[in-house]
């Protein structure tokens, strides 16, 4: 299987990427949300058995059986998830499909072409099936929509599959429906202030190792005036708990995996960083939080300014404060 085709899949606004351990309480939410869950398989347990369960899983994704995608907008903010399994020779079945209230228009339309995509242009296979609850009518009208055929039903689902020739019949008028009715969302860095966003880095790869690099003004939107990293940080340690007044920022995870929490004073996300290709740009007037590091973990961090203490706000009543005046600067 051509892993580096497959890991991640870009399109019009979203992301599949292939779902990591960290993202075991965030799936959990999700297959524990009555919204979400009706007419999908039970999930029983705690976050620390979906952990378990992704890690199992990773061994069948390195047989090439299954790929359990998260589907993500292209600023990084998680909004679903997807599976391919029982993939065969042949055939692979499509499934588990879930979205949250975080996802744009059009993203149901626009992950499951994705998704049929790495079926059928990616593996190369040559039929899809899937089942729905029979009570779950949005889930079975978007597969007639979509095109699939229905094969059969019991009791409980109804069968429907499709195949490659269907699917590349119709993908070209179902992408310009995504196109044509959604808004694609701007991966670049939106310097308005209270804002972050997932920065990628190139790579430059070789069988002697990859290479990664980045330039001030280009990767990073800003003039780099100082570096500076954390390493040797104890598992259960936690870090941040500010916001700045003028700094801007872009934090690598060099090594191992951490988590961001990030607050605009309204909003509130969480960003694993694991890959050292990718950084979250922070702009000015984010809460920032940092905890489960990983063991090793390394976090890189390039600033727009020199340490400044003035420039920090450490009191969460102090960003708010600065927050309400920014958004009302007569106040
Ligand atoms: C099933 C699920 C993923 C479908 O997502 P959804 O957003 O509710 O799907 P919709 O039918 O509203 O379709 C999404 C959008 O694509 C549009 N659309 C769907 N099929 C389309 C088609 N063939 N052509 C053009 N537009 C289409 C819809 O009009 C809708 O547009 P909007 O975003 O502007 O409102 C979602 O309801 C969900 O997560 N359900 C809970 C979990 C679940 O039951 N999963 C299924 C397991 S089998």
């Amino acid at each position: 299987m051509d892993l580096d085709k497959i890991e991640a899949v870009e399109g019009h606004q979203l992301r599949l990427r292939l779902v990591q351990p960290e993202d075991a309480a965030y799936i959990y939410d999700l297959r524990m949300n009555p919204d979400y869950n009706s007419y999908l398989s039970p999930v029983s347990g705690t976050v620390a058995d979906q952990k378990r369960w992704i890690e199992n899983y990773k061994t069948r994704e390195m047989a090439g059986e299954e790929l359990y995608y998260v589907i993500e907008c292209l600023n990084g903010q998680r909004c679903g998830v997807v599976r391919l399994y029982e993939i065969t020779e042949e055939s692979f079945t499509w499934g588990s499909i879930i979205l949250d209230q975080n996802k744009p228009r059009k993203a149901a339309l626009e992950a499951t072409l994705q998704s049929m995509s790495v079926g059928f242009d990616i593996l190369k296979r040559s039929v899809v099936k899937l089942e729905a609850d029979n009570r779950n009518d949005i889930a079975l009208a978007f597969y007639r929509r979509f095109g699939m055929s229905e094969t059969g039903s019991d009791a409980q689902n109804t069968y429907f599959e499709l195949t490659a020739a269907d699917f590349n019949a119709h993908k070209d008028a179902l992408w310009t429906a995504v196109k044509k009715h959604s808004k694609p969302i701007d991966k670049k860095h939106d310097r308005t202030y209270g804002s972050v966003t997932l920065v990628d880095l190139p790579v430059v790869t070789d069988p002697r190792g990859d290479l990664t690099f980045l330039e001030a003004n280009n990767h990073v939107p800003f003039d780099i005036q100082r570096i500076y990293y954390l390493y040797n940080v104890p598992v259960d340690s936690e870090r941040g708990g500010h916001a700045h007044l003028e700094l801007e920022q872009v934090v690598f995870a060099l090594s191992g995996s951490f988590r961001m929490k990030i607050d605009d004073g309204v909003t509130k996300q969480e960003f694993w960083l694991r890959n050292p290709r990718q950084g979250l740009y922070i702009n000015r007037l984010i809460w920032r939080e940092m905890d489960c590091f990983s063991q090793g973990a390394v976090c890189m961090v390039v600033a727009s300014k020199p340490y400044d203490e003035a420039d920090y706000l450490r009191r969460y009543d102090d960003f708010q404060k600065q927050v309400a005046k920014k958004n009302d600067p007569l106040s």
